[in-house]
């Protein structure tokens, strides 16, 4: 698909803006994310950019959390040769993640659930658990709280969670870092204006 107008470049990966013919054809179909799953989001670069200074990183299983178009994890499965499971709750996000995984000749795992569906043997089996920009209501605070502890608490190695700073991860980070420890970063994507928060909790 040379569509190359319509897509730009991110941490070298081809993300197609709304215009890509393809996209339009997602939308004629009817697919229409509603819980704000509607195109990338900066805190899926500032995430990935993290990821890439770290050389040590080098996770095998990962899950996406709220993966959108899925960017992060489409980066994680290219980049680690990773098995990554990417979910979400809004059934009509599934195609423009897989059409940004097919833009990027790579596969990851669609999942269609909410935070809440991930359990302990879930959650043992994964190195890295990623979510950029998942906690942008305040009713998302206790379920993304949740998940981050049942992570910790089944022996995730990694999490890492990105966000624009807005007020509720803000207080998901208050209850984590108090309860189990762990770094809150600010960040900027390298050569760019995009900037975010990081928790990154360690737990190998
Ligand atoms: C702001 S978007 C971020 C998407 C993507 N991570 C990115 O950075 O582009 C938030 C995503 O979280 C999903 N989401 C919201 N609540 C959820 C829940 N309880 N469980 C799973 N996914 C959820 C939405 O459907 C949406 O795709």
């Amino acid at each position: 698909m040379a569509n190359l107008k319509h897509m730009r470049s991110i941490a070298g990966l081809d993300v197609p803006y709304a215009s890509h013919p393809a996209v339009r054809a997602l939308k004629r179909q009817g697919y229409a994310p509603s819980i704000h799953g509607t195109k990338l989001w900066g805190a899926s670069q500032v995430l990935i950019d993290y990821l890439s200074s770290k050389s040590t990183t080098s996770p095998k299983t990962v899950i996406d959390a709220g993966c959108g178009w899925g960017l992060a994890g489409i980066w994680c499965a290219k980049k680690f040769d990773a098995a990554v499971g990417s979910l979400d709750a809004d059934p009509d996000v599934m195609p423009y993640l897989e059409l940004t995984a097919q833009l990027n000749d790579t596969a990851v795992t669609p999942i269609v659930g909410r935070f809440e569906d991930l359990n302990a043997d879930i959650l043992s089996a994964t190195d890295l658990l990623i979510g950029a920009d998942i906690c942008f209501w305040d009713e998302l605070v206790d379920p993304v709280v949740a998940m981050i502890s049942m992570a910790i608490e089944s022996g995730t190695k990694q999490i890492i969670i990105a966000d624009p700073q807005r007020a509720p991860f803000l207080s998901v980070c208050e209850r984590v870092l108090e309860d189990f420890g762990g770094e809150l970063l600010e960040w900027r994507a390298e050569g760019t204006r995009t900037a975010g928060a990081l928790l990154v909790i360690d737990n190998a």
